[in-house]
């Protein structure tokens, strides 16, 4: 009935998620609120690792990335659930670690990692970099000689596929800020030095054709292209690469005209290719990572806010005016995303209208949606934006100075607050002078 399993309707007429309800959670913590269901990002790991294991064996690792949605909570709910952590900054880093995640599950992305943070990482022993370039490269070593450290690594490759998705999220083409390029020799050179330096031991191989992507055969694809490249290495260097990492990338539904493939369906191609390839070339059969970011926690989330002011511009449209936006959801006015919404006191009503529903700042573009199919709303309503759980919270601001949503976890119908919501304060509390 609605765009994720974790959404329902109970005797009121009220919309609940993970089994609570969505009009009691607003009046009690107050909106914005961003609402997740715990349970529902539990199973989704347990979809992927299972997947694997029945897929690939025993030999595997599922990172959660936690970009899409960082928060010392998730941390805790990752590390549980036996996920790696992919971090992409020393922000995320120091999350993680002061949420008691295992260091040495985590793997360390970024095009441009600073000396601070390699030295941060260094310092808490995390598992792997994902070195992008060989400046990256060179630094790592420099750091790691002083450390007295072998730092382990895998290289971030442009593999050369096209996934059809939004051109700000590919990222496996050659014209990409991402990683180093296979088709121009680029990753080969940079492997061949990287097993040359002291201190540095190169593990694994990484790619990340894009986000957002329904179609699965392309991941099958990249692995194939990576695993010619492992044979590459192994044939003309003498050096075999035991890890493989396929990246993230799976797509999600935000509306119902999106229809993502089973996390089993894209385990299952990804990883046959992946053996047929081993057998083709004549390797190893490479311990096999994944990044999913977005898939294992976008459809747990929904944002809720309220309704302010309605403005019907006769002919041309009608505004209605929530008291969040593109602060909290900056993803239609950066990629015109689409997403689902609803009255969660009238989660059954029947949508008529058709409106646009613009954020709060000062800010033409500020809008969720436009042509948005709603029941009639009125100052005072509740409005849910559904599938909100990945790259919301994490891509707020406080542009406006307003203060980003708390957010409440909610598990089998007990809710629990896990990022307090803003104040003033918080807003002021860097501001010296
Ligand atoms: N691994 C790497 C190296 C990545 O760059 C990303 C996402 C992921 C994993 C996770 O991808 P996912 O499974 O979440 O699709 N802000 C954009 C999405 C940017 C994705 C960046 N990289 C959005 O809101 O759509």
């Amino acid at each position: 009935m609605f765009v994720s399993d974790s959404l329902s309707v109970n005797s009121r007429g009220h919309l609940t998620i993970g089994g609570a309800d969505v009009v009691s959670l607003a009046e009690k913590y107050g909106t914005p609120l961003y609402i997740m269901d715990e349970d529902k990002i539990r199973r989704t790991c347990r979809a992927y690792t299972s997947a694997l294991k029945q897929c690939y064996g025993d030999s595997h690792t599922v990172f959660y990335a936690s970009k899409a949605f960082s928060a010392k909570y998730i941390y805790k709910i990752i590390a549980e659930e036996g996920l790696g952590a992919d971090v992409v900054s020393g922000g995320e880093l120091y999350t993680a670690i002061k949420a008691g995640f295992p260091a040495d599950r985590i793997h360390f992305h970024g095009n441009n990692k600073t000396s601070a943070e390699i030295e941060l990482a260094i310092k808490y022993g995390i598992g792997q970099f994902v070195v992008d370039n060989d400046e990256e490269l060179n630094l790592i070593n420099e750091i790691a000689k002083r450390e007295n450290i072998v730092a382990d690594i895998s290289f971030r490759v442009k593999p050369g596929i096209d996934a059809h998705t939004h051109d700000f999220v590919k990222t496996g083409q050659i014209d990409s800020k991402f990683g180093v390029a296979l088709e121009n020799g680029e990753a080969f050179e940079i492997v061949k030095k990287a097993i040359s330096l002291p201190n540095i031991r190169l593990c694994g191989v990484h790619c990340h054709i894009g986000s957002q992507i329904f179609d699965i055969e392309p991941f099958a694809h990249a692995a194939e292209v990576m695993m010619a490249f492992v044979a590459k290495i192994k044939n003309e260097l003498s050096y075999e690469i035991c890890e493989l990492n396929l990246g993230g990338g799976f797509g999600v539904r935000y509306t119902e005209a999106d229809d993502p493939k089973s996390i089993f369906d894209a385990v299952k191609n990804f990883t046959d290719a992946v053996k047929r390839e081993a057998e083709k070339f004549g390797v190893k059969l490479p311990h096999i990572s994944i990044e999913p970011g977005r898939s294992i926690v976008a459809e747990a989330g929904i944002t809720v806010y309220a309704v302010g002011a309605v403005k019907e511009i006769k002919g041309i449209r009608t505004y209605i005016s929530v008291d969040g936006g593109m602060t909290d959801n900056p993803r239609y006015a950066l990629y015109g995303s689409e997403y689902t919404m609803l009255l969660p006191e009238r989660a059954l009503a029947e949508k008529t209208e058709c409106v646009t529903v613009a954020g709060r700042n000062c800010e033409s573009g500020d809008l969720l949606g436009e042509n948005i199919s709603l029941p009639k709303a009125q100052p005072g309503d509740l409005l849910a934006v559904l599938t909100t759980g990945a790259y919301n919270y994490s891509m707020a601001s406080n542009y406006n100075r307003v203060p980003r949503p708390p957010v409440v976890m909610v598990n089998n119908g007990e809710d629990k607050l896990v990022v307090k919501r803003e104040t003033y304060e918080d807003i002021i509390a860097n501001d010296i002078m």
